[in-house]
C-alpha cells in the first residue's frame, strides 16, 4: 500500500512501513523504515534539529542545513558533506517536482532484469536547474521494497555521469554491517564491522558480482541475533561491479547506499538520453537474521526466479565434472549414467569437454562442433540413450569466453574483449565482447541450435574469466549478457538453467532472474560447504543452491569426510552427485541409494521449506519447516574427547502437538574403526586383512538411530540427543561418529 498525505509518503505492507516527507525546500526527508506505523506518526519521526549545528552551510536563510537531515537522496555542493549517491561534473541539487502512484512496476527500458509481480509503484520526479530530471522509483513486492533511480538528460548539453546509485537512505541509529567475502573455493566468509565515522565500502571490481564480495549485505542493531533484533537486508538485482557504502554521521544518522560501482564508470548522456540503475532490494525484520532471511527467501522464490521454476521441484542430478574432468567417451558416460540411474539420480549432466578441441582448458572454448571422437553419434544419440535409461539429459556451456586456441578466435580475434595492453588471461581465456550485437548473435544462435539438436532439459552456464572491461563497457557487457540469456531461455522456459562462475563467482539476484539455481562453489568438501551454504542462507533460499556430494578425500582440501555428512549438507539445497561412481563400494552405493530416496521423500521441504539457522553451541544446525514435517540437520567439525550432553532445539512447531523425531539411518563403514574392531569382534581380526576389507566394502554398520516422542514445546525447549562416541566402545544407542559427523532428524507431527 502506498499513499501520500500532507507531504508525507507512506509505503508498506501489514508487516512494515517506510515513510518520508517533503521538506519546505523540496528535499525528501527520511522518516522511518521498520514496524508498521500510521501517517499520523510522521511528525513524531521528523527530525528535530533545534538551532542546528555550527560550522555548517545552510541551504536557505531559514537555517535549513542538509548535512544534518536524514535524506532519501542527496546532491553535492549544497551543504551536505556526506557521500552523494550521484556524481556529475558539477554540483547537483535535485528538488521535488511531482509524484505518481500506480499499480504494477515501472518497466525498465535498458533490459536489466526486474522483480516480478510488483504490486504498486511510487514514482517521484526531481528536477535540476538546466533540465536534468531524476526519477526515484519505490515499488512494493512481497515483504520487500525495491528502489532504483533514473537520470534523464532533458537539457541541451551533453553530460557525463560518473556515479548513480540505485538508492540512498539515512537510517537513524548505530548499526553493524555483515558482509560475505571470499575467493574461489572459499566463497561467502561472513564478517561483521561496526559502522562508525569512517566509511565502510563494500564493492566488486572484477566486472561481475564476484566471489570476492557478495553484493547482498546486512545491517543490524548491536546485539541483534538470529531470532531477535532489528535487521535490514540490502541487495542488488545486478551481476556486474557493485558498490555499497555505510557511514555514520556525527548526528547519528547512518547513510547507506548501493548501486553500480562508480569506479571506472562513466556514461555520456547526450540530450534526450537516460540512464537506468538496477533495482535494489531493501528489507527489514524485527525478529533477527532468521526473520530477515525468511522474508528474502520467499521474495526470491516468488518474485525473482523464472516463473516456470517457482516452487517447482528440482531433479537429483549427476554431473560428470569431478568424476571425469575432460577424460570421457560415450561408453564411459553411459556407464556412469546407468550407475547414476540405479542410485536414483534423475538427470545426467555432461560437463565441460564435449566440443571442439576441448580436451583440457587450453583450447576449444568458443566452438560448438561436437567432438565426434568422444561422442561418435553426437549429442542426440547420447541424450537419447540417457533418456532411454529413464533420466533427463543436461549440458555444460561456457558461452561468454573464448580460448585463443579455438576456431572462433582464429576467425574473429577482434571479438575478444581486450584493452590496449598485452592481453592477460584467466584460465587461458578471454571474454567475448558481449557489447557487440554480432557476438551476441553468434552465442544465441549456437547455444540455441545445440539445445534444439537433442532433448536437453538442463543447462549449466559457466563463466570462468573475470572481465577487463572498464568504463561504461563493463555495464554494457552485463546488459549484453542479460540480452543473450533472455533470447536463449525465454523461448525455452522449461530448461532448468544453473548458472556457475568458477563456482560461486556470480551468485546474485541478476543471474537468479534467469537461472533458478546457482552452483555455490567449486568446493564440494562438506565442511567448507557448511560455511558457504550457511552464509548464503542469510540472503538466498536453499532452492537456489546447487549442492553436490563428491568423493573424499576432497579434491579441494584433501580432507576426508563421511559420506553421510556429504549427503546431509547437500540435502539443504538442490542435491546432486559429482564423483566417479565406478569407484563406489557396495556400502557406499547403499548409503547413496538411501540418501537419494530420503531426499526425494522430503525434497519439497528441503528445497522450499522455511529455513532457519538453529542454536547449536558446538556445531551448526539448520532446520527446514514444511508444516507438519520438519527436518533438522546437526553438523560437527572436530570431535571432542569425552563429549558432554547435547541438545537439539527446534523452532516453529505447534507447541501442544506431539511429534515423533527420528534420525536418518546412516551407514557406517566398518573400516572406519581400524584396529578398534577388536572391541566388538568375537575373534581377533587383522585391521588390514581380507575379512575386514571385505566387510568394509560389503557390510555397513549403523551409526546409531535415535527416535523419541515429544511435544512441540519440548522440542522447542531443546531435547536431549543420544550420547556421542566417547572412547568406551561401539554402542548402537550412541552416535558412533568421528570428525565431521552429522545427523538429519525428521520431526513428524503425530495425528
Ligand atoms: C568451473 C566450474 O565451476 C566447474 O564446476 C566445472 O564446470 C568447470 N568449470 C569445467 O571447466
Amino acid at each position: 500500500m502506498i499513499s501520500f498525505e500532507n507531504g508525507v509518503f507512506s509505503l508498506g505492507t501489514e508487516n512494515f512501513s517506510y515513510m518520508f516527507r517533503l521538506t519546505a525546500h523540496g528535499q525528501l526527508e527520511h522518516l522511518h523504515f521498520g514496524a508498521t506505523v500510521a501517517m499520523t506518526d510522521a511528525q513524531a519521526f521528523a527530525c528535530k534539529p533545534g538551532t542546528g549545528w555550527g560550522s555548517s552551510v545552510n541551504y536557505d536563510t531559514d537555517g535549513t542545513c542538509l548535512d544534518i537531515l536524514p535524506l532519501e537522496w542527496s546532491g553535492s555542493g549544497r551543504g551536505d558533506y556526506r557521500e552523494s549517491p550521484m556524481a556529475l561534473d558539477m554540483a547537483t541539487d535535485f528538488v521535488y517536482q511531482s509524484y505518481e502512484i500506480y499499480g504494477g512496476p515501472a518497466q525498465m527500458l535498458c533490459g536489466l532484469p526486474q522483480a516480478q509481480d510488483v504490486t504498486e509503484t511510487l514514482e517521484i520526479v526531481m528536477a535540476h536547474p538546466g533540465g536534468l530530471t531524476l526519477k526515484l522509483f519505490y515499488s512494493l513486492v512481497g515483504e520487500v521494497l525495491l528502489r532504483r533511480s533514473v537520470l534523464e538528460n532533458r537539457s541541451e548539453e551533453t553530460i557525463t555521469l560518473h556515479k548513480l546509485m540505485s538508492f540512498s537512505v539515512d537510517l537513524p541509529g548505530s548499526y553493524e554491517m555483515t558482509t560475505f567475502d571470499g575467493s574461489w573455493d572459499a566463497e561467502m566468509r561472513k564478517s561483521k564491522v561496526s559502522v562508525g565515522a569512517a566509511k565502510v565500502v563494500h564493492e566488486s571490481l572484477t566486472g561481475f558480482s564476484s566471489n570476492r564480495h557478495q553484493p547482498g549485505f546486512l545491517l543490524s542493531e548491536p546485539g541483534a541475533g538470529e531470532d531477535h533484533g532489528n535487521v535490514y537486508g540490502f541487495n542488488l538485482i545486478y551481476s556486474g561491479n557493485h558498490y555499497a557504502s555505510c557511514q555514520r554521521s556525527f548526528q547519528g544518522l547512518t547513510r547507506v547506499m548501493q548501486g553500480i560501482n562508480p569506479e571506472n564508470f562513466t556514461k555520456i548522456l547526450t540530450p534526450g538520453e537516460i540512464f537506468e540503475t538496477p533495482e535494489a532490494v531493501l528489507c527489514w525484520a524485527s525478529d533477527g537474521f532468521n526473520g530477515l532471511s525468511g522474508k528474502l527467501h520467499s521474495f526470491i522464490n516468488s518474485h525473482i526466479v523464472p516463473k516456470y521454476w517457482q516452487y517447482r521441484e528440482r531433479p537429483v542430478l549427476y554431473n560428470s565434472w569431478e568424476g571425469c574432468m575432460f577424460d570421457f567417451n560415450r561408453g564411459r558416460l553411459l556407464d556412469l549414467a546407468s550407475r547414476a540411474k540405479k542410485l536414483g539420480c534423475e538427470l545426467f549432466v555432461l560437463d565441460d569437454g564435449w566440443f571442439g578441441a576441448r580436451n583440457n582448458d587450453k583450447a576449444g572454448l568458443g566452438d560448438y562442433a561436437v567432438n565426434r571422437r568422444k561422442l561418435p553419434g553426437g549429442l542426440k544419440a547420447l541424450a537419447d540413450r540417457v533418456n532411454a535409461l529413464g533420466m533427463e539429459f543436461g549440458l555444460w556451456f561456457e558461452p561468454e569466453a573464448v580460448n585463443p586456441d579455438s576456431d572462433l578466435y582464429r576467425a574473429h580475434p577482434d571479438w575478444a574483449l581486450t584493452d590496449d595492453l598485452q592481453p592477460v588471461y584467466g584460465r587461458n581465456e578471454l571474454l567475448l565482447d558481449l557489447t557487440r550485437p554480432e557476438v551476441r548473435d553468434y552465442i544465441v544462435e549456437n547455444v540455441s541450435a545445440t539445445l534444439d539438436s537433442a532433448n536437453i532439459t538442463y543447462v549449466k552456464w559457466d563463466m570462468n574469466r573475470h572481465s577487463v572491461a572498464l568504463g561504461a563497457k563493463a555495464h554494457a557487457y552485463i546488459l549484453g549478457l542479460y540480452d543473450v540469456l533472455r533470447r536463449i531461455f525465454e523461448p525455452r522456459p522449461n530448461i532448468l538453467l544453473e548458472s556457475c562462475s568458477s563456482g560461486g563467482n556470480r551468485f546474485d539476484l541478476g543471474m537468479l532472474c534467469f537461472s533458478p539455481q546457482i552452483w555455490c562453489s567449486d568446493d564440494t568438501d562438506p565442511v567448507e560447504r557448511l560455511e558457504i551454504q550457511n552464509s548464503l542462507s542469510y540472503l538466498y533460499p536453499q532452492s537456489t543452491f546447487g549442492a553436490h556430494v563428491s568423493a573424499a578425500p576432497h579434491s579441494q582440501t584433501l580432507r576426508n569426510t563421511p559420506l553421510s555428512t556429504r549427503g546431509n549438507v547437500s540435502f539443504f539445497g538442490c542435491l546432486g552427485y559429482e564423483l566417479d561412481l565406478k569407484h563406489l563400494v557396495p556400502t557406499e552405493e547403499k548409503e547413496i541409494t538411501h540418501q537419494i530416496a530420503f531426499y526425494k521423500d522430503y525434497r519439497r521441504i528441503f528445497q522450499f521449506g522455511r529455513f532457519r539457522r538453529l542454536w547449536a553451541p558446538e556445531g551448526l544446525a539448520w532446520q527446514v519447516n514444511g508444516g507438519s514435517t520438519v527436518l533438522a540437520g546437526l553438523f560437527h567439525k572436530l570431535v571432542a574427547a569425552a563429549p558432554g550432553y547435547e541438545q537439539l532445539r527446534l523452532q516453529g512447531l505447534q507447541p501442544q502437538s506431539r511429534y515423533c523425531m527420528t534420525s536418518r539411518e546412516q551407514l557406517l563403514r566398518v573400516g572406519q574403526f581400524g584396529g578398534l574392531v577388536k572391541h566388538i569382534a568375537p575373534v581377533a581380526l587383522d585391521p588390514n586383512g581380507f575379512v575386514l576389507r571385505t566387510a568394509d566394502r560389503l557390510y555397513p554398520m549403523n551409526d546409531g538411530v535415535q527416535t523419541l516422542e515429544a511435544s512441540g514445546n519440548a522440542l522447542m525447549s531443546g531435547v536431549m540427543l543420544n550420547a556421542r562416541f566417547a572412547g568406551t566402545g561401539y554402542d548402537p544407542g550412541s552416535r558412533n561418529q568421528g570428525d565431521f559427523c552429522s545427523n538429519v532428524y525428521t520431526v513428524q507431527e503425530m495425528k
